[in-house]
């Protein structure tokens, strides 16, 4: 696909060649995200967030993603905080925001919103979750953490990786599905309640494609032989009660114990955060902080790198970073 101007609203518009472009552009943000470099790329640019849902990674990485190239952000976060709360409709919204911004990342809890804002979107939009649909960028920056962990340089083929909890209502899963489908061989175990299976017409893409799918509700066995297990919240804002997402909570939880017993010793732990710490959830101990295979926190910030290049690529300054590029002139240790 050309970038330039372009709304990524979903995976399905993505390629192997857009994705292995996207991963270059993301690879010379390093410096910039480390505070190694400074660069004015974006200066007098704004990017309007819009978050009708709650975010903290997501929204604050694309803030930080857009002001670390030099631009500025505008943001409104909640329905009730906006116009929307007083009626007013997603085009109006858009032709509005569109106009005062140079680009938008929205993040809506209807499935087809952002599309739908796009459409009267003078500028390019990017999906930041759509409900259940999609989460475009957290699929790619989950890819991105994916080869980098598992030190591949080419095409992730042959992959072996778990997907585990709510893979019905998830949007980040549905759009890891789509990514790695564009690869080959890749074997997904899917292990989640029966309730809540991955949507059929994800499984179907999947199989027609090739590739290798098998259905759990028996979470030690799927963990075998894999090298990635992609834990998720069971995402009760989807449930019409919290009640009924009770019945799921804490069905499937990884701790030293399981991932020791179950995992192979180099298998890699990831989970698109936040992670449901409460008791009765936790599907993710903290037991497991410091373990050198839980990538949660590296997968994070991979998302900034990959959030940067999306903004390069979309307005086309991915060949100008390093023109307007300096020392930065505070303390920049990272402690760890
Ligand atoms: C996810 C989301 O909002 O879909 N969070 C994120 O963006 N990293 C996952 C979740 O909320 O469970």
């Amino acid at each position: 696909m050309n970038f330039l101007g372009t709304h990524i609203l979903s995976i399905d518009q993505f390629d192997t060649q857009d994705v292995e472009a996207l991963f270059a552009v993301a690879d010379q943000m390093q410096p910039y995200a480390q505070r190694k470099l400074k660069t004015r790329v974006l200066e007098g640019a704004i990017l309007g967030s819009l978050f009708f849902e709650p975010s903290t990674r997501t929204r604050i990485s694309f803030g930080c993603a857009f002001n670390l190239l030099g631009g500025q952000v505008r943001e409104t976060t909640e329905i009730k905080a906006s116009a929307l709360a007083k009626g007013e409709s997603l085009y109006d919204t858009a032709r509005v925001i569109s106009g005062y911004s140079d680009i938008i990342a929205m993040r809506h809890p209807m499935a087809g919103s952002v599309e739908e804002f796009s459409k009267a979107s003078r500028v390019p939009v990017i999906n930041a979750g759509d409900g259940a649909a999609e989460h475009p960028s957290q699929a790619l920056l989950d890819l991105y953490t994916i080869k980098k962990e598992l030190n591949i340089s080419g095409e992730i083929d042959g992959l072996n990786i778990a997907l585990v909890g709510d893979l019905k209502n998830g949007r980040t899963v549905h759009s890891l599905c789509k990514l790695l489908k564009l690869y080959k061989n890749i074997s997904f175990t899917l292990i989640s309640p029966i309730e809540l299976k991955m949507p059929e017409e994800i499984i179907e893409e999947l199989r027609k494609a090739g590739h290798q799918i098998n259905e759990t509700e028996d979470m030690q066995t799927g963990l075998h032989d894999k090298h990635t297990i992609y834990l998720t919240r069971i995402q009760e804002e989807r449930f019409s009660s919290q009640q009924e997402a009770n019945i799921y909570r804490g069905r499937f939880r990884l701790n030293q114990s399981t991932y020791t017993t179950h995992c192979q010793p180099n298998t890699v732990i990831m989970h698109p955060l936040p992670r449901d710490s409460r008791a009765e959830a936790n599907e993710l101990d903290n037991d497991l902080n410091q373990h050198p295979n839980l990538a949660i926190f590296r997968q994070a910030d991979n998302g900034v790198l990959i959030r940067m290049a999306l903004f390069a690529l979309t307005l086309g300054v991915e060949k100008e970073l390093h023109n307007t590029s300096s020392d930065v002139n505070w303390y920049t240790d990272r402690r760890f």
